[in-house]
């Protein structure tokens, strides 16, 4: 693949975590690239290193060696006070166990980071509504609090919080990690839907592999590295 085009360029990433005097090495050498537009399911056993990996994309820490690309921006080389902007403006995360605050509503829950980017109400609603309808969101729910929703509505609550700032990436922790297989089934549609109309790439930890076969591109960490398969 042609790097220029992509939009996630990993180059001979590795991290190695110092723990109690001894040091863990969770990945030793990993490249690839992604295009635009697509999904790609990262597979590997437990402890393989798919969080780190996503952590890393994400700038939410940082590798121990190695180049990391995220549409033009090199994120290895960012200071910390630059870092906060970044993730803003170009990653969406969303989790297993999609962290909303139980006490709001699905809309405020949406509504939430736009707040923190300092969004007046009346934009902040209106865009919290379109990344609503974008997911499939029942309007007649947009009230309810977030911890009387099912555990689907939650997850799709989630993935709108993570389209408010319109990142082109999403990573997404098995995000399907906690539901039944055909709310699952469901999210992944959602999520290939946001990478055909709105060019999201999409980049999801899965351990099932239904879930893998629904992406575009299937990336499996063993020992440290990725292998596309
Ligand atoms: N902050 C940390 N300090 C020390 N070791 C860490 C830290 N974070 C992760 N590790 C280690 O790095 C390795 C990779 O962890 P990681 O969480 O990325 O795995 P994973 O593939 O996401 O696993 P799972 O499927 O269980 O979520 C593991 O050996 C883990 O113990
Ligand atoms: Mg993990």
């Amino acid at each position: 693949m042609d790097s220029n085009n992509s939009i996630v360029v990993l180059k001979e990433v590795t991290k190695q975590f110092r723990y109690q005097g001894s040091v863990v090495s969770a990945l030793s050498g990993v490249s690839f690239s992604l295009s635009k537009g697509t999904t790609v399911a990262i597979t590997g056993m437990t402890g393989s290193g798919k969080t780190t990996l996503l952590n890393i994309i994400g700038a939410l820490e940082k590798p121990t060696s190695g180049e990391v690309w995220v549409d033009g921006v090199p994120v290895h080389t960012l200071a910390d006070r630059k870092l906060v902007d970044y993730r803003r403006s170009k990653v969406g995360f969303v989790f297993q166990l999609y962290n909303l605050l139980p006490g709001l509503s699905a809309l405020e829950n949406v509504e939430l980071p736009l707040e923190l980017g300092g969004l007046g109400a009346k934009p902040r609603r209106e865009r919290a509504r379109r990344c609503l309808e974008l997911v499939g969101f029942p309007p007649e729910r947009y009230r309810h609090r977030s911890n009387y929703l099912s555990g689907g509505e939650q997850q799709r609550v989630a993935i709108a919080r993570a389209l408010t700032n319109d990142p082109p990436i999403i990573l997404a922790d098995e995000p399907t990690g906690d539901l039944d297989p055909e709310t699952s089934q469901q999210i992944m549609r959602l999520l290939q839907g946001l990478a055909r109309d709105q060019d999201k790439t999409i980049m999801l930890v899965t351990h099932s592999d239904t879930i893998a076969a629904w992406a575009d591109t299937r990336l499996r960490i063993n020992q440290g590295t990725t292998e596309r398969y």
